[in-house]
Order: C-alpha cells, then structure tokens, then sequence
C-alpha cells in the first residue's frame, strides 16, 4: 500500500494484497492425468473445479503462481455489457448469435451467482446496474442506436441522461442487473474445493509445448511430461496453436487500474465511458472502508508513451472529480482482442479436438473465463453447449475480414523493422537507478535496467517469440514486446506470453 495521495512506487493488485492463497510445489517428475489444465486463472480453476466434481483426474500447473496472470489483476465486473458491441455483433454475426452472446454472459453471471451460493462464499458479490456513458456527440448516436439492439434482443436496460455516479453525461445506458466481486476470494473457494475432490496443482511450472503420440503429452521447460487425455490451454496467450495462427489472429492490450479512497461515498453501479481514453470506474470494500477502481488508458502493449504516465492521467481523473484522500493501489493488466471480438474457445484446430483453447477475453474475463470453462467441461464431459459455435475458434478460418489480418501483420512487420533500426547512444553509466535505457553492445540492441542498489540488468531486446524487439514499461518495471503481447522482467524472464523463453542475458563488462 501506499501513502496517501502518491502515486505507490511499485505495483500491486488489490485483490492479491487482500487474499493469501496456498502454495503449490513446482513438478519435478513426468506424470499422467486425465485433464491437464495450463493456466490457473479464472478459466483454468473453473474448469477444474467443474471437472473434478465430476469425478475426472485433472491436474493444473501454472508458470507463475495462481492467480498472478490477468484474473489477479482484472477489475472484476460481472457483466454482459462488454462496451458498445450488440449492435455491430448484430450486423456481423445475426440476431441469433448477438441474442447468444448476451445470454452466455447472463449464465455466467448466474453460475458464479449459484457457486457462491452452494458454498457460502463470502466474496463481496454484489448486484449492480451497468452504465456506458458518453460526453462526446457522436457517440451519443451510437448509443441509440445500440440501445434499439437492446430492445431487439431483449436486453432490460434504458437510454438515460444521468447516472447514480455524479459525473457530467450527455447520455448514458444502463443495462440491469449486472454485478461485481472479488475474484480472488471466490476463485480461492474453488481452488479449495477442487483440490478435495483430487485436484493436483503445480506452480512454476511452464508448458512449452504440446506432443502428440496417442494423446497429447505437455512438455514443460524443465524437460517433464505431462501425458494426458485432454489439454486446456488456459493461459491467456496459447502457448501451442496446433498451426491456428493465432498469434496473427489477436492483438494484445494494457490497461491501468487505480484504487483511491475519495472523501464522497460511492453510488452504486459499475460504469464505462465510450470514448476514449477509457474510463471505468467501479468500487470495492478494503477492511470496511470503500476503495474507488478507476480504470483505462488502454493501449496496445509495448506501444505508446512512458507507462507511468497512464497511471497519472488516472490519478488526475479521480483527482478532478472525486478527489483523493487516499492513493491505495496501483497494477495493470493485459488482454487480447480477436479479429471479429468474440473470443476463441474450444479445440485448437479442427483436427485436435482433444487440446483446447480459451482466449481473446477481450478485458471482460469474469464472464467469458466462466463461460470457457463451462463450454470446454461440457466438451469434456460429453455434454451439449449452446454456445460452442458461437466461440468456436475454427471460425477464423472462414472469417473474411483479411482487411483487419492485413493490418495487424503490417503492424508487426512494422514493429520488427522499427525495432531493429533504431539506434541510441545512450551511455549506460549515466543511466539514473530505477531506470533503464535501449542501446548497443558488441551491435546488439540491449536493454539496461539499473535497480535502487546501481545494479545493472543487460538483455538482448529480441524477443523469443517471433523476433520483434521490446521496449520498457517503466510503469512496471518489464520489457514488452509490441507484436504479440510478450512481457518480461527486466532480468528477462517470462511474465506473459506467447514466448516462451528468457530474453538472452548480455554481458556489459
Ligand atoms: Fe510475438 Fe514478441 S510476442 S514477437
């Protein structure tokens, strides 16, 4: 925590300061299973809890620790009104599958409702209406026109032009009954239970790859195996794609979360703004007390300005119209965005049907990371879901949309050509601590940290996934890869993916 009014030096998620979560051993050892899960997130615990309360063998490991990726670090909103997209799913997709969507995140809202309720959890959650609001007049129009999506759909809500939040709208629309939590509690529950119905969990343990003989077989950094009849990937990026493309086929995005107390009481409800820079603003309970979430500036990882500055433009929002007692938290995340904005859940490829994938949550993971866990059990399990086409990710291979493809691998080559002309002469010795500068050594586009103690950090830039060349993220201390998403600490190791190996160490004697 921080003190009062700063910006805190180093970030930390509310919810994992508030929740102390059981240690798990890293695997040591091939080992057999039924249901592999990769990925102790929102997804991959669901999953395992639903699928060893049905009786099946399902161990999950994770690289890092539980609940350290982006459910550790989400806003946590229960909703199905995932900012202004019914109209256009209308467009894209059909009344139909438009209706589905919302219906799915409607189920997930009422299973997470009923998990709470079966075990007692005591998770804050909360029921709340759901607000898109807008200042801008051309979104004003957007919002009529996805408000005629609602009453095509059936979706309750209304157009309005205040909010119980008092802040300046030219319009705003609600959608009803929607809701909110703390995820760590409630997924801490179900590790529990998973863990008595058989559950084997293993943490710092990194799948690197998939083999396939006659069922899929895990392969993880240290050379282990895990043999099993099904695999989820549950890791946010797919750490194996089967030949799915799905690296080319996502973009990935940060934002920024602040947790401030402000001297006015919050009113209720969850909201978003339609424009950008995004705005979302929720609150939650700390020892009693009210934290205000404010949350945005959205932008594509490893791109665009010093990071640090995001949680400033933050701080000044909540600053200029609540005010700020208290600065509490600070943390960001990172999600992935597909072509069409429906997520991919289901099998890798069509021809792997026993390996399965769940991403592209597109920041909204509470109901799509129930959602997946439910539809990939079922698959499991033999039973129908009404929802397996509509999120199918062999889709992409008929989407037509190459114009949206084009672009975003003209973004790569981009980057991957920028990265590497770029030159600086900075020259490390002047480097401030707490700072990190891009330079050259022996030609080598080289990344330099310099810690509190002057304790410098070298590494080669060139990411380990497809080779486009990171950049820093002083608001949290990483490297970033600007095409696909990768993040590493600034010793170089692997926070996110899709790479899956260390940035190379350089010796700066
Ligand atoms: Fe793909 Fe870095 S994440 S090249």
């Amino acid at each position: 925590m921080a003190e009062s009014g700063n910006i805190p030096q180093f970030p930390q998620a509310f919810w994992r300061d508030s929740v102390s979560l059981p240690d798990f051993p890293k695997l040591n050892e091939s080992i057999k299973t039924e249901v592999a899960v990769v990925g102790g997130g929102i997804t991959g615990i669901t999953a395992a809890y639903l699928l060893s309360k049905q009786g099946k063998k399902v161990t999950l490991i994770d690289a890092g620790y539980l609940l350290n990726g982006v459910t550790g670090h989400t806003t946590a909103k229960i909703t199905a009104q995932h900012g202004i997209i019914y109209d256009e799913f209308i467009q894209h997709f059909g009344q139909d599958k438009a209706s589905q969507y919302y219906q799915a995140g409607m189920d997930a809202k009422q299973f997470i409702e009923d998990t709470i309720e079966t075990h007692h959890i005591d998770c804050d959650y909360r029921e709340e209406d759901a607000y898109i609001f807008t200042n801008s007049n051309d979104y004003v129009s957007q919002l009529e026109t996805e408000m005629k999506a609602y009453e095509q759909l059936d979706i309750p809500g209304e157009l309005t032009s205040g909010m119980p939040l008092d802040i300046p709208v030219e319009s705003a629309l609600k959608m009803d009954k929607q809701a909110q939590f703390h995820p760590l509690k409630y997924l801490k529950v179900l590790v529990d239970e998973a863990v008595k119905n058989g559950l084997e969990i293993y943490e710092q343990t990194t799948a690197t790859d998939i083999e396939h003989n006659k069922h899929p077989s895990i392969v993880t950094r240290d050379g282990h195996r895990i043999n099993c009849n099904y695999a989820i990937q549950a890791s946010h990026f797919p750490f194996y794609d089967g030949g799915g493309f799905y690296p080319a086929r996502m973009y990935p995005e940060r934002s920024y979360i602040v947790a401030v107390k402000t001297p006015e009481q919050f009113p209720g409800g969850m909201y978003i703004n339609a424009e950008s820079p995004t705005r979302s603003i929720r609150s939650a309970t700390m020892d009693g007390e009210e934290l205000w979430l404010i949350a945005g500036e959205n932008h594509k990882t490893g791109q665009g300005k010093s990071t640090i500055k995001y949680y400033e433009a933050l701080q000044e929002f909540a600053e200029n119209k609540f005010g700020i007692s208290e600065f509490v938290y600070r943390w960001s995340a990172q999600d992935l965005t597909t072509m069409d904005k429906l997520p991919y859940i289901g099998p890798v490829t069509k021809d792997e049907e026993n390996v399965f994938v769940a991403t592209g949550y597109r920041k909204w993971g509470m109901t799509n990371g129930t959602i997946a866990a439910q539809l990939i059990s079922n698959r499991i399990l033999c039973k129908d879901n009404p929802y397996s086409e509509l999120y199918a990710p062999s889709r992409f291979q008929a989407d037509p949309d190459f114009r949206q493809f084009t672009k975003m691998n003209t973004d790569v080559a981009k980057h991957m050509i920028r990265g590497k002309l770029e030159y600086t002469n900075d020259n490390v010795k002047d480097l401030k601590s707490d700072n990190a500068t891009v330079t050259r050594v022996n030609g080598q586009r080289t990344g330099v940290y310099k810690d509190k103690n002057n304790e410098l950090y070298a590494v080669d830039t060139t990411c380990k996934h497809l080779g486009c060349e990171v950049n820093w993220n002083s608001g949290d201390r990483t490297w970033d890869c600007p095409c696909h998403g990768s993040r590493y600490s600034y010793t170089g190791e692997v926070i996110e993916g899709p790479a899956k190996e260390p940035l190379n160490k350089v010796d700066l004697d």
